[in-house]
């Protein structure tokens, strides 16, 4: 049976560090108030860097590691919401810039947090069916530049970064031994940041989509339950997908969001806090990077075995969630 194994991971997150402290200045904040609520306490702003240049250092070091060069890659998917354009999307550009010279498929895949989970989803699918042996996958959000700064209710919240890893078909037992995603479109007004192209001469005044201040919107008591509850629900379905228990978990990867979502989920499946990956303290939110660069972060650090199963967990915009378990 052939499976999609994780054989390089890479990230990048921009060198210019926001503190909660640097945003006292510029919110009616606190930086007790932040680590408290959410347990950040600095995130990465990009400072001249494109979503696609934060991708590229991402994917150059997952290729590295990975030992493939670019022209052994069949696709690349990268997960985001910020990209530098309408079109192209950033895949095509990263198609570009990684200097790839054959035509392969390269697309954006849209699911907000959840979206490197999604573009998981569907890169062991094209390994599955034999259509890619060596997938690009690419989460990467710059969020800084759809947030109200005004707005102390999310722009806390939010940092910069990317997360890259080189997924290859491969026989035998390790690698993604399932993936699990959803959504529900019908709450997609929690958590939404509006498109600022909104003015064509045929457009009438009775449009639904008003042209709103192009930044992120969030019902953030309301995300937090629904987090916590359908995280729980994702996990719960992988575990009985695999007919494992959560105590044969080396490691839970969740979406790092806030520090109270990841412990509520954490406590609801009986695991302990050392078997859950955390780094938010340094990054806060980064969207569709966000597990992808925990999950480099936990390669990196020697901490994980051959064999190890690994389970991965996202909340996002949507609304959308989903779980992997993979078998390091
Ligand atoms: N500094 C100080 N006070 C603040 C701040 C701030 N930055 N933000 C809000 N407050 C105040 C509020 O105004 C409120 O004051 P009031 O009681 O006088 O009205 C008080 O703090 C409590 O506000 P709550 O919103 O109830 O605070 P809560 O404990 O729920 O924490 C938070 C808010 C951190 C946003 C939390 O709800 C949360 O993390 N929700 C999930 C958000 C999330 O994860 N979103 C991303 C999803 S992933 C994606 O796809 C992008």
């Amino acid at each position: 049976m052939i499976k999609s194994r994780i054989i390089g991971t890479g990230s990048y997150a921009p060198q210019r560090i926001l503190s909660n402290h640097d945003l006292e200045k510029i919110v009616d904040t606190s930086d007790e108030w932040i680590a408290t609520r959410t347990g950040i306490k600095e995130r990465r702003i990009a400072d001249g860097e494109t979503t696609t240049d934060i991708a590229v250092k991402a994917c150059k070091k997952a290729l590295k590691s990975a030992s493939i060069p670019p022209d052994e890659i069949d696709l690349i998917i990268a997960a985001t919401v910020t990209s530098d354009m309408i079109f192209p999307s950033t895949a095509c550009f990263l198609q570009s810039h990684l200097g790839i010279k054959k035509n392969i498929p390269a697309f954006d895949v849209s699911a907000a947090c959840s979206g490197f989970l999604y573009a998981i989803d569907v890169a062991d699918k094209y390994i599955k069916t034999n259509a890619a042996k060596n997938v690009l996958v690419v989460g990467v959000d710059v969020f800084s530049k759809i947030i109200d700064w005004h707005d102390r209710n999310t722009c806390i919240l939010f940092g910069d970064g990317a997360g890259a890893v080189l997924l290859s078909a491969e026989k035998g037992n390790r690698g993604i031994l399932s993936s699990h995603i959803f959504s529900n479109g019908h709450y997609w007004n929690m958590l939404y940041t509006p498109s600022n192209i909104c003015s064509s001469p045929f457009k009438s005044s009775s449009h639904s989509h008003k042209c709103e201040e192009p930044y992120l919107k969030m019902e953030g008591n309301k995300i937090f339950k629904l987090a916590v509850q359908t995280m729980g629900e994702a996990c719960q379905e992988a575990l009985d997908h695999n007919n494992i228990t959560a105590d044969e978990l080396a490691f839970l990867i969740p979406h790092q969001a806030n520090a109270r979502i990841i412990n509520a989920t954490a406590e609801r499946m009986g695991l302990p806090q050392e078997k859950v990956f955390i780094n938010l303290d340094r990054y806060g939110n980064t969207s569709a990077g966000s597990i992808p660069i925990a999950l480099d972060e936990l390669a990196q650090s020697g901490r994980l075995n051959k064999g190890d199963l690994l389970l991965m967990v996202a909340f996002g915009g949507g609304l959308t969630w989903g779980a992997t378990l993979v078998k390091w």
